[in-house]
């Protein structure tokens, strides 16, 4: 090793000992007679000291010539700091450095290399590995260590066995585009990577390999956000001889054991809420239950009066902020323009205010009396100082409407903490979604998932109205996680296709190994896959995945630093059988 210690380690235990650092120069302090360097390296921070008088010169002139970023071995003697730093590990000590040697030298890094960095996005993701010395950076890549050594010992403990499965495959619906690579050995032929390992891990379970489990980059062509990346990893699981609790109760202990291992938090139960309940109450499949603030449905106290906005509305319901009684004309006016942006989709936005001394003033007073507006109060439990926002329109716009509001009025309340964490099983979705676009059925969750037997005699009858035996770990409004229970024999998967709008022909073409398979002795199984990306940045506390990756992408599916997606060579073109490279 070149370094007797990292820049992390040494305390006041060690004066007086001769040691060599290594790491990089972070910051250079220069006062004429004493001159101080912060070397840096993965581990910490230790202060350099030099001395005219005490220091030979030539030293003092070559710790001169160093810049920001030089990669350099000193040695030196370790000696107590005369102004101690209780706000560093290290700062107790200094070293009297005794000679100093340029492993590298630095250009001028684009941005400081400091927790709070003076580079933007772009710049920063451009040069990604300075990036990447950055402290915030580096303990979340960390986390992300730690969180997945802790998977594996947790599902190794439960006799799971990680299998890797191929990254050139076939198609796989999960609701996304495919990316496609072509074959040079087979023209005018493509493989797809995959969206997720789902055929593969039902293939293992029929190969009787009981419970299987792989840390897994899966992708998925479709627009990005701050939780979405076209290449993420999934924890991937999959179990046979299993009821869904018995999934449930298993993953609910990954969870519990993460954020035991990891965060020191010993989570409560995670409860079980219906997706129908989730849409009702919290306007959403993936509610933020870190705080209360219900939907509440007014459909019959408020019909009847004469305003036409309820009178012709199939669902008027709302939310109660408390406290939010003494919002400004402009507050409210602002939440108007909320509901109203194209994406929440709102006519616009009713309030009711209950004043502190029991009366209530609303927008609208002309329909509405004392008493029909107490009535309102009372289906929210409302109290005096309170704000009550009221939505009207189609049922589903309604509530999906006063799901986004609610989480926008909780944001200004301070009510989204990132250090409480209200995990949730959100169960019994449906099968089946119809879908305007395409105008057919599509498989809410993936077209493997099992319907509840219960509910099978719907299937022709009343699609929409079959649940699945699907389920999400929803954790602070973001969805962690989701699987299901599987169909495991050709009848129901061939059914399943043939509802989806897959000729028998087409089905036998896309997934005949999967229905060939069935046949010989599929065992009843189920799993579930979390995002481990997301998993990292809420455990991180993080708005955006990103962090917690590497390498990322940006919004565009770009990586800015190795400059990507490109052109390839006529030639290349040539060899894959692919006529034209198309225009930018
Ligand atoms: P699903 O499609 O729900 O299920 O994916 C599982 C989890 O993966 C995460 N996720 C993503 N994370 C980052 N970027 C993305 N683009 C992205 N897409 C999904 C989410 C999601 O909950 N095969 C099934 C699982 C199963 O049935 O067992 C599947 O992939 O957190």
């Amino acid at each position: 090793m070149l370094r007797t210690h990292t820049c992390g380690e040494l305390r006041i235990g060690d004066v007086n000992k001769h040691v060599t650092l290594t790491g990089w120069v972070q910051r250079l302090r220069d006062k004429g007679s004493l001159m101080w360097i912060d070397l840096r390296d993965r581990y910490g921070i230790t202060q350099l000291f030099l001395e005219e008088g005490q220091t030979e010169p030539a030293l003092l002139t070559a710790a001169r010539s160093l810049g920001r970023e030089y990669v350099v071995k000193v040695q030196g003697t370790v000696a107590e700091r005369i102004a101690k730093n209780d706000k560093m590990p290290t700062g107790d000590i200094e070293i009297k450095v005794s000679s100093i040697e340029v492993l590298n030298a630095s250009k001028i890094p684009p941005f400081t290399i400091e927790d709070q960095t003076d580079g933007g996005d772009d710049l920063r993701m451009k040069y990604r590995y300075l990036d990447l010395r950055r402290n915030p950076v580096r303990e979340s890549l960390q986390l992300r260590h730690k969180m997945a050594q802790q998977t594996r010992i947790y599902l190794d403990s439960l006799n799971f066995i990680e299998v890797e499965t191929p990254v050139l495959i076939k198609s796989t619906p999960e609701g996304a585009r495919d990316f496609v690579v072509p074959s040079r050995m087979n023209p005018g032929e493509f493989y797809a990577l995959p969206q997720s390992p789902q055929t593969f891990k039902q293939l293992l379970m029929v190969s009787g390999f009981d419970r299987y489990y792989q840390i897994v980059k899966c992708f998925r062509d479709e627009d990005l956000r701050a939780d979405r990346q076209p290449e993420f990893t999934q924890i991937d699981c999959e179990m046979s001889f299993i009821t869904q609790e018995d999934v449930l109760s298993t993953f609910e202990g990954l969870v519990r054991h993460l954020f035991r291992s990891v965060k020191g938090i010993e989570l409560p139960t995670v409860p079980h809420i219906t997706f129908a309940d989730a849409m009702a109450f919290y306007g959403s499949d993936k509610p933020d239950t870190r705080f209360d603030m219900r939907i509440a449905e007014l459909t019959e106290v408020a019909k009847g009066k004469g305003f036409s906005v309820f009178e012709d509305a199939q669902l008027i319901a709302g939310i109660c902020a408390k406290g939010c009684a003494g919002y400004t004309r402009k507050q409210i006016d602002e939440l108007t323009e909320f509901v109203k942006k194209p994406q929440i989709g709102a006519k616009g936005l009713v309030y009711v205010r209950c004043e502190a001394n029991g009366t209530f003033k609303s927008s609208v007073d002309k329909f509405f009396d004392e008493v029909e507006l107490s009535r309102f109060a009372q289906k929210f439990n409302a109290n005096a100082g309170d704000l009550i926002l009221i939505l009207a329109g189609e049922t589903d716009k309604t509530r999906k409407a006063l799901g986004e509001l609610r989480l926008h009025v909780a944001g200004q309340l301070g009510l989204r903490d990132k250090n409480t964490f209200a995990p949730l099983w959100v169960v019994d979705f449906p099968l089946l979604e119809w879908n305007e676009e395409t105008n057919r059925w599509h498989a809410m969750h993936h077209p493997f998932t099992s319907p509840k037997p219960e509910d099978l005699p719907w299937l022709d009858s009343d699609p929409g109205k079959v649940r699945a035996n699907a389920y999400d770990m929803v954790l602070n409004g973001t969805e962690i996680g989701g699987g299901s229970i599987r169909i495991h024999d050709r009848g129901t998967q061939q059914r399943m296709f043939a509802k989806l709008g897959f000729s028998e022909d087409e089905s036998k073409k896309q997934f005949g190994f999967l229905m060939d398979a069935f046949e010989f002795g599929a065992p009843p199984h189920g799993g579930i896959a979390f995002g481990f990306d997301r998993l990292c940045s809420l455990f991180g506390g993080a708005d955006s995945i990103r962090d917690f990756i590497a390498f990322p992408k940006n919004n565009a599916g770009r990586d800015m630093m190795i400059d990507t997606p490109s052109p390839i060579s006529q030639e290349q073109l040539n060899e894959l059988g692919i006529s034209t490279n198309a225009p930018k």
